[in-house]
C-alpha cells in the first residue's frame, strides 16, 4: 500500500510539473504571425524614436557617425571595449588601401563584479590601469615614434547621448552595471581623467557603442554591411539611416546624407511580446525594473536566469527534484547561459552533460533521464523564444530600411554583421534565429539577406572610427 501511495504521489507531482512546463511553453509561443506583429511594432517604434527625443522606448540614438570606414585608414590606433562581462584592449595597425589590417594585438580581462556597482572613479581607474599596462607591453615590442599622440577608439556599450563623435553622456546603465555617479556624466571625460591619473598619454578620438563598432568593422570587411546586431550579455542593433528620415536631428545634413543610428533595441517593449510571470518577476527584481524588456527575454545575461526560475517553480510546486527544494536553485543568476547552452546541446544518449551540470552548479545529484529531458526541453523553450524574437527584431529593421521586399532592380543585397557571445557560442540559438529570419522573409528575399559573424568587429571598428576621425581633425587644421 505504501509503495502504491508513493507511486501515486510521484505521478501526481510529475503531472503537476508537466502542466507547469506546458503552460510556460504556451506563453512563450512565437508563431510567425506573432513575430510579424513584433516586427511591425519594432518598425513603428523606430519611426517614433527618430521623430522626437523620448518619442519611444526605442531611443534611436544618433551616433555622429555619418561615414563608415573606407579602407583608407592608416596608422596605429588603440581601442578599448567595455560593455559586458569582459573588457578588451586592442592595438590595431591599419595599412591604408592596400594594406588592410596589418597587425592586431589584444588583451582581455574580466570586470571584477564589485566594480560594477562601486564608484565611477574606481571603474575608470581599473580600466585605465589595464590599458596602461597593455600600452607599455606593446610599445616594448613595437617601438613607437616618440612624441606621437596615441589615439583611442572607445567602445562603451551602454546607452549614451552623444554630443559629438568623441563625447557623450551616459543615459543609464544596463546589463547589471549600476554606478550612480556615472549617470549623466561624459564618459570620455571620465576615461580621460582616469588616463591622466595613471599618466597615460592618450586621446579618445571616437566614442562608439558596440553595435556602431561592429557596423564599422563589418563595413570595412564587406561593403554590403548596413546593419549590425549584438547578441551577447545584452542585445542591440545599429543601422545606416537616411539623415533626412531623422526629424529629431537638427544638425547640419551630412555630405553622405547618412547617419548611423544606435537603436538600443534592448529597451524595446510591445504588448505583442510573449511575456510570462517568470519574466515579470525577473524584471521586478532586476537592477533596472521596467527597462530593457526585450533584452531580458532575448540576451545572454538573462536566458539562464529565466531557466532557473522555471526550474525553481517546478521544484517548489511539484517537488520536481524531490521533497526538498535544492538550495542552490534559489540563488539568482547561478545558472548562466553558457551552462544552459551546454545542457541544451548535449548530444549524449543519457544526457550526461545535463547530469553533470545539474550536479556541479545546482548540487542536484542523481537526476533521472526523464528529468534531464525536461531540463533540455525548458532550455529549448527559452532559447527558441529569444532567438525568434531577435529574428523578428531584425525583420523590423529591414522593414524600416525598405529591404524586406523586392525592389524594381531585383533584391538589394543586405549583410547584417552579427557579434556577441550568445550568437557566437550558442549554436542552437543562432540556427534558430537564422531559420526564423528566412522563414519570415520568404525564400526569394531571404536569399539576398545575409547574416555574417563579424569577429570582434566592434573593437576594430572603434579603432577604424578613431582613425577616420583623427584624419578629419588633421584635415581641418591644415
Ligand atoms: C545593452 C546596452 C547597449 C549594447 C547592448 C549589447 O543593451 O544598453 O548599448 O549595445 O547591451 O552589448
Amino acid at each position: 500500500a505504501l509503495v502504491v501511495r508513493q507511486q501515486m504521489k510521484s505521478s501526481g507531482r510529475w503531472a503537476r510539473a508537466m502542466a507547469i512546463v506546458k503552460e510556460f511553453e504556451e506563453k512563450c509561443g512565437t508563431p510567425d504571425a506573432k513575430l510579424k506583429q513584433v516586427a511591425d511594432a519594432m518598425t513603428v517604434e523606430m519611426h517614433a524614436g527618430l521623430a522626437s527625443e523620448g518619442g519611444s522606448k526605442l531611443k534611436m540614438l544618433i551616433s555622429f557617425v555619418d561615414n563608415l570606414p573606407t579602407g583608407d585608414e592608416k596608422g596605429v590606433f588603440y581601442a578599448l571595449d567595455l560593455g559586458g562581462t569582459n573588457f578588451r584592449v586592442l592595438r590595431v595597425q591599419l595599412g591604408g588601401k592596400e594594406g588592410g589590417i596589418v597587425h592586431q594585438e589584444f588583451a582581455e580581462a574580466s570586470i571584477p563584479p564589485a566594480l560594477m556597482s562601486g564608484s565611477s572613479d574606481a571603474l575608470f581607474d581599473y580600466i585605465a590601469e589595464k590599458l596602461a599596462n597593455f600600452v607599455d607591453e606593446e610599445e616594448k615590442i613595437f617601438h613607437q615614434p616618440p612624441g606621437r599622440q596615441r589615439e583611442l577608439g572607445f567602445t562603451f556599450s551602454f546607452p549614451v547621448m552623444q554630443t559629438s563623435i568623441d563625447s557623450g553622456t551616459l543615459i543609464r546603465w544596463t546589463k547589471g552595471f549600476s554606478i550612480d555617479d556615472t549617470v549623466g556624466q561624459d564618459v570620455v571625460a571620465e576615461l580621460t581623467k582616469a588616463l591622466q591619473r595613471k599618466g597615460v598619454q592618450m586621446r579618445v578620438s571616437a566614442l562608439v557603442n558596440d553595435t556602431i563598432g561592429t557596423l564599422a568593422g563589418g563595413k570595412y570587411a564587406n561593403k554590403d554591411v548596413d546593419v549590425a546586431v549584438i547578441l551577447g550579455t545584452g542585445t542591440n542593433a545599429a543601422y545606416v539611416e537616411r539623415a533626412q528620415a531623422i526629424p529629431k536631428w537638427h544638425g547640419p545634413l551630412p555630405n553622405s546624407g547618412k547617419m548611423v543610428i544606435n537603436m538600443e533595441w534592448g529597451n524595446f517593449m510591445s504588448s505583442h511580446l510573449p511575456l510570462t510571470d517568470y519574466d515579470h518577476a525577473l524584471d521586478v527584481e532586476s537592477l533596472n525594473p521596467g527597462e530593457q524588456i526585450f533584452e531580458k527575454i532575448t540576451s545572454g545575461m538573462y536566458l539562464g536566469e529565466i531557466l532557473r526560475r522555471v526550474l525553481l517553480r517546478i521544484a517548489e510546486e511539484a517537488s520536481f527534484f524531490g521533497d526538498d527544494v535544492p538550495l542552490k536553485l534559489k540563488i539568482p543568476f547561478v545558472l548562466r547561459t553558457p551552462e544552459m547552452s551546454a545542457m541544451h546541446q548535449d548530444t549524449s544518449s543519457d544526457l550526461r552533460v545535463v547530469g553533470v551540470k545539474m550536479k556541479d552548479i545546482l548540487e542536484i545529484s542523481n537526476t533521472s533521464l526523464k528529468q534531464r529531458r525536461v531540463v533540455v526541453e525548458l532550455c529549448n523553450i527559452v532559447a527558441t523564444r529569444g532567438a525568434r524574437l531577435a529574428a523578428a527584431g531584425i525583420l523590423g529593421v529591414l522593414k524600416k530600411m525598405g529591404r524586406d521586399t523586392l525592389r524594381d532592380g531585383g533584391p538589394e543585397k543586405t549583410v547584417i554583421a552579427m557579434d556577441g557571445g550568445l550568437y557566437e557560442h550558442y549554436t542552437k540559438y543562432r540556427k534558430c534565429l537564422e531559420n526564423a529570419l528566412s522563414e519570415l522573409l520568404g525564400e526569394e528575399i531571404a536569399s539576398s539577406i545575409v547574416t555574417e559573424h563579424s569577429n570582434d568587429g566592434s573593437g576594430i571598428g572603434a579603432a577604424l572610427l578613431a582613425a577616420s576621425h583623427s584624419q578629419y581633425l588633421e584635415d581641418k587644421s591644415r
